[in-house]
């Protein structure tokens, strides 16, 4: 049942979801989960093709479709870039790796062609070149999943932005807001809890006022079923392992530092204004 999916989700019974029998799209994305394992055989190329497709189906503001994809196939590249972000084992076995990239070159370049101004090379272009890109990844990640595929978005190469961007010639005003390892998966993945709706979804206006308790909760939810291992924890060397570690400590661990501080001094020099 859809109920039994979105309990295992959030880890208590929120009485959503009804008699419905769990099949279908809305049960397939209820029980996905990022896949880090990945078997060797390769995906069928007109396979990835027509994923590749879904992805450009995706929404786009205006449609302006400022983003775009690389498909990293060449065997160097993929091992450069795995050296550079060491973003895990995932980025050696998966049979293909994505890069998904806020593009406003193109449109800079189509102003051009037909002999108008880029008045846009601001705040407003670049934050809508990254909202394109991510449902165009979402979008493939949904289809890759609906046929058995396993996906893993890669947010670690941003570790290394600029060597990078080097390695996949990426041109000014074209920046990479993810990885997407791409395969068949090796084994299942465990459902990860989410927050509970309460604390997400607001209804006419935004509240926190029981968040504490909320968060306090959702804590001891998920460390009863995935507690987060001495060697998981964030910045064990800042503030120790912790027998209770929940998701928050975790959290808060890894939002005291700060995180590729030097993101936008690389965007302004890669052709983004950011005005
Ligand atoms: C934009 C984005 C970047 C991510 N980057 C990484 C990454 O660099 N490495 C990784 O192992 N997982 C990465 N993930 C996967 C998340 O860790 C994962 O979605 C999260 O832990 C929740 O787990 P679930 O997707 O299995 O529900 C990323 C996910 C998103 C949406």
């Amino acid at each position: 049942m859809l109920a039994d999916k979105i309990s295992e989700r959030f880890g208590f019974d929120t009485g959503v979801g009804g008699d419905v029998a769990a099949e279908g799209a809305l049960a397939a994305v209820l029980g996905r989960a990022t896949q880090r394992r990945f078997r060797t055989e390769p995906v069928a190329d007109g396979l990835l093709k027509t994923l590749l497709a879904c992805a450009q189906s995706a929404p786009s503001k205006s449609d302006l479709q400022q983003y775009s994809i690389v498909v990293v196939r060449d065997k160097e590249l993929r091992r450069a870039i795995a050296e550079l972000c060491r973003a895990g084992r995932q980025m050696d076995e998966a049979p293909e790796l994505l890069v998904f990239c806020a593009d406003i070159r193109r449109g800079q370049k189509i102003a051009e062609l037909r002999r108008h101004p880029h008045a846009n090379n601001n705040m407003d272009t670049f934050l809508n070149a990254v909202v394109d890109a991510a449902p165009a990844m979402q979008a493939l990640i949904h289809s890759a999943e609906s046929v058995g595929l396993g996906c893993c978005p890669i947010s670690a190469l941003r570790n290394a932005i600029e060597a990078v961007s080097e390695v996949l010639a990426l041109p000014p005003g074209v920046f990479p807001i993810a990885g997407l390892c791409l395969g068949w998966p090796a084994e299942p993945a465990p459902t990860s809890m989410r927050l509970p709706p309460s604390v997400v979804v607001h209804w006419d206006r935004y509240g926190d006022d029981k968040l504490a308790d909320e968060i306090d909760a959702y804590d001891r939810r998920r460390h009863e079923r995935q507690p987060i291992a001495p060697n998981k924890q964030r910045n064990v060397d800042l503030y120790g392992a912790a027998p209770f570690c929940g998701w928050s400590e975790n959290a808060a661990r890894q939002l005291s530092q700060p995180e590729r501080a030097g993101f936008r001094d690389f965007l302004k020099g890669h052709g983004f204004d950011l005005a």
